[in-house]
């Protein structure tokens, strides 16, 4: 068993969010793979995947529990769900905030035009920033507000490049498309994720006296009732879809389990493994550290991609990887200077 004080080292973040880029950057590069190695009526559909997927986590989190409280996952289901059901249902609130959000996200993609979206989503860092700020009591210094704003230019920058080279294959019908539609819901969508994860972050960091009588419930248990809510809210949405009208959309009528090839199931695990990543990083990291984490991984992703499929980097890309890689040192490297340092602190 890791100590707490390890759990609570500056080492561990580390490993947690070195471990969230590779995660991050081999999910872009299957998930890329699994879409375009194949005909799209063998493509597998999103929905069924998200679901797949979500049980795998909660599998998974089960798996976490038992082993972390040495085989009393039974005794914690009751203690922590079936005996304290309003405590569970707190949960509900990010589980319904990151189907809001992606609900949003598919209205918002077709209404933008791809590079709009790509550019617009990624001031998803600094609603996360203010909203930490917020609800957690965050501070952040004007250098690191800089820095966030940078390294979203900077992860927009070289997604645009990637969307540049897919024009052709994503050309979208612009005659119904609404550019207010579209905005307002990559607005509403980047703060539903802030909301969501940080409120989740405050869940599983509550720990100040009075906070909790009784034994403070697992990162593993939020997770399994995250996944549960997850599973029930996208079960009901995938009953409650409209037949699709578009050609596009046609996939959904599929059976379950279509197209789900060894990659697919690949991908299924490294998204399940990363949803426990996700849960890891926010309890023992945080949100926005999260956040550069990602940043990194979409450089890091692209360049691997170049290797593996020979894509010629670009120019583009040179710029936003610089942008990315001197916003993360700069946002954890504070310049010293005579005023006092401002680095973010641990609420709580
Ligand atoms: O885009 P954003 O960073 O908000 O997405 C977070 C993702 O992480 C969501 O898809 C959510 O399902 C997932 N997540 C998770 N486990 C958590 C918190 C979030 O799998 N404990």
């Amino acid at each position: 068993m890791l100590s707490q004080q390890f759990l609570a080292s500056p080492q561990f973040k580390l490993v947690l969010l070195v471990g969230m880029v590779l995660q991050n950057s081999a999910t872009v590069l299957v998930g890329r793979y699994t879409r375009s190695a194949v005909p799209s009526n063998e493509l597998y559909v999103v929905n069924h995947l998200i679901l797949v997927t979500e049980i795998g986590k909660m599998l998974l989190s089960c798996a976490f529990e038992h082993f972390t409280t040495g085989g009393q996952l039974m005794d914690s289901i009751q203690s922590n769900i079936i005996d304290a059901p309003y405590d569970a249902l707190k949960i509900l609130v990010p589980a319904l905030l990151y189907l809001v959000q992606n609900s949003l996200l598919y209205v918002a993609l077709s209404n933008l035009t791809a590079p709009i979206f790509q550019v617009t989503y990624q001031a998803k860092l600094v609603t996360t920033a203010v909203v930490s700020v917020m609800m957690l009591n965050r501070k952040y210094s004007f250098q690191q507000w800089v820095c966030l704003v940078a390294l979203s230019i900077g992860v927009a920058i070289v997604v645009l490049g990637e969307t540049g080279d897919n024009k052709k294959k994503e050309e979208t019908a612009a005659g119904e498309q609404s550019l207010t539609a579209g905005l307002l819901a990559v607005t509403v969508a980047c703060f539903s994720s802030a909301l969501a994860g940080v409120y989740f972050e405050k869940v599983v960091k509550a720990t100040s006296p009075g906070a909790q009588k009784k034994k403070p419930v697992s990162v593993w248990m939020r997770n399994i009732q995250l996944a549960f809510f997850t599973i029930v809210t996208a079960s009901m949405k995938d009953l409650f879809t409209v037949a699709p009208a578009s050609a596009a959309n046609a996939a959904v009528s599929q059976p379950y389990f279509h197209g789900f090839t060894t990659w697919v199931w690949i991908l299924v695990c490294l998204q399940a493994g990363g949803g426990l990543l996700v849960a890891a990083v926010i309890k023992y990291a945080d949100n926005v550290l999260k956040g550069l984490a990602t940043g990194v991984s979409v450089c890091f992703a692209t360049g691997v991609s170049t290797v593996l499929f020979g894509t010629p980097l670009s120019s583009q890309f040179a710029v936003g990887a610089l942008l990315i890689l001197v916003s993360v040192y700069f946002f954890s490297n504070p310049i010293k200077t005579k005023e006092k340092s401002m680095a973010p602190e641990a609420e709580d």
